[in-house]
């Protein structure tokens, strides 16, 4: 098993499919009256939190609590960064109080890579920037295989704002390594030049949604993450949803077994209509749920939890 998780890149099909399996076996613990196993106890997890977050937070937390890990909560807001303390210098504090791992999520991408420098616990990266998140590729693909079945030979768009989309760049790596084929979808002006080659060869662009929908098993909608952008990417948030919104209608003209994803939190009324994201092809409540799960999978085989 690898000691860090900081990008899809980072895990071939074996080791994917064995943290895939690891989650189902978690899962049936969230069925159990007490929720837990002792297989983390003495470790310590660092949850370290630069940028808000309620999903993945919340369920890292869980993950480790319900693996009987020590956690500890580190939210750049309240702590001594808001004094100029560095990330170096956190990470070291961190380091002397003994953390076993890091989960770490920062507005800069990269720096999960740049703390597995630092310390010698294992760095999870939660989030990085417009980079990558990992985790929440993970609980896609188990999200998916749960549904469907099967990863490889599924079609997948991944619509929207692919620019600023760490969860686009996790997910063409992941799923591409998984043996399914990605379209990026969206406008010109939000899928950067060349991306899908640099990053899986096979992976497809295409702006027109309505041409792609009738073909594929799963649509990923992406959040407009308008806190990122300094520029204009499009004429107006109702000409957005008009071209790349999932509403009702198009919804429609996806296959019968399709289903509808997003990694939250959306932005209901522009790439998301509240009738879609509440259908029974949504799994959006269920991805959510199904977070704990890998993430207890992540932090009992990085730990070594299997080999103690
Ligand atoms: N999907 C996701 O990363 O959500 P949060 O920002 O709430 O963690």
């Amino acid at each position: 098993m690898i000691k860090h998780l900081l990008s899809g890149a980072d895990l071939d099909a074996a080791t994917a499919t064995e943290i895939l399996d690891t989650a189902a076996e978690m899962a049936t613990v969230a069925g159990r009256e007490i929720k837990k196993l002792p297989a983390l106890r003495g470790r310590t997890v660092v949850n370290l939190f630069y940028e808000d977050s309620t999903r993945t937070r919340i369920s890292f937390e869980a993950a480790a609590k319900r693996l009987s890990a020590d956690v500890i909560n580190f939210s750049a807001k309240g702590s001594s960064v808001t004094k100029g303390e560095s990330l170096k210098d956190t990470a070291l504090t961190l380091q002397a109080m003994g953390a076993d791992a890091v989960v770490v999520r920062h507005p800069a991408s990269g720096a999960p890579h740049r703390l597995a420098n630092w310390v010698d616990g294992s760095v999870v990266n939660a989030g990085d920037g417009t980079h990558e998140h990992p985790t929440q590729a993970l609980l896609d693909a188990y999200t998916m295989r749960a549904r469907l079945g099967r990863l490889a030979g599924l079609s997948v768009a991944v619509v929207g704002d692919v620019l600023h989309s760490r969860v686009a760049r996790s997910n063409v790596l992941l799923l591409s390594t998984l043996g399914a084929k990605v379209t990026l979808v969206g406008p010109p002006t939000l899928i950067p030049v060349d991306i899908a080659g640099a990053l899986a060869p096979g992976t497809d662009v295409s702006y027109d949604l309505d041409s792609v929908l009738p073909n594929v098993d799963v649509v990923m909608m992406l959040r407009v993450q308008r806190e990122r952008m300094n520029d204009s990417y499009f004429p107006s948030a109702r000409e957005y949803a008009r071209r790349y919104g999932l509403d009702g209608p198009r919804m429609r003209r996806l296959p019968e077994h399709a289903i509808v994803m997003h990694p939250g939190p959306m932005n209901r009324g522009m790439e998301i209509t509240a009738e879609v994201a509440d259908s029974p092809r949504s799994t959006i409540v269920e991805q959510v749920t199904n977070g704990v799960s890998v993430r207890m999978a992540v932090l009992y085989l990085l730990l070594g939890g299997n080999n103690r």
